[in-house]
């Protein structure tokens, strides 16, 4: 799934020409899931910065990961992860972007543009308007279909014009929330608003 908005999302943020560009990690848990984005972000512009005429995404990034729980925002917020937190991740990512020795802290870089907030799905207004990408992975599943249907459509009325939503492998488009939506990559669920 990162892969994914590696490769067909950020991209396309770069070119926007807007001066802030808000990332939401809707039903966060631990913050892995919203730092991961800020890293892909760090990663993006790095290699933007060697390859001519393309652009980056630059200080513009803002990332808000929301939760219901308390406790796993806690741990979100303190951005501290134990060794097996990164048995998944390249051995140059976690060296660039984390502490050297367990448990790995996220780098001053990442803290900067990240942020995190208590927030009812369901009940709660967003932390944003006009989001340029929604994930929202393994977070539906905790719901009926009418309520997945009735957030699907939310997140459609909150992303900004072309912004995309991305709900991985488990979670897919549902009922009325379909024709709102354009498939970019079917296998990871990548969507961008009609
Ligand atoms: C399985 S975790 C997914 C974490 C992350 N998105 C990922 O894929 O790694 C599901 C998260 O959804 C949160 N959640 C469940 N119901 C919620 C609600 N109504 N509002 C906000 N978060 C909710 C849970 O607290 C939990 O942290």
């Amino acid at each position: 799934m990162f892969d994914a908005i590696a490769q067909y999302v950020l991209p396309a943020m770069a070119r926007l020409h807007e001066p802030e560009l808000r990332f939401w990690s809707a039903g966060c848990a631990s913050g892995e899931e919203a730092y991961t984005l800020a890293v892909l972000c760090r990663e993006y512009d790095d290699a933007a910065a060697c390859a001519p005429r393309t652009r980056s995404l630059g200080h513009r990034v803002r990332i808000v990961g929301t939760d219901i729980d308390r406790g796993s925002l806690e741990t979100a917020e303190r951005g501290r992860y134990p060794e097996a937190s990164f048995n998944e991740t390249p051995a140059e990512i976690r060296s660039r972007h984390f502490g050297g020795a367990a448990p790995c802290s996220v780098s001053a870089q990442m803290r900067a543009i990240t942020s995190f907030q208590r927030r009812d799905l369901l009940t709660d207004d967003a932390p944003f308007v006009e989001a340029h990408l929604i994930v929202c992975r393994n977070v539906l599943i905790y719901f009926d279909r009418p309520t997945q249907e009735a957030v699907l459509q939310r997140f459609h009325t909150l992303l900004a014009s072309g912004g995309f939503l991305v709900l991985g492998k488990v979670e897919m488009l549902l009922g009325d929330a379909r024709p709102l939506f354009a498939t970019v990559e079917a296998r990871e669920r990548v969507y961008r608003k009609r």
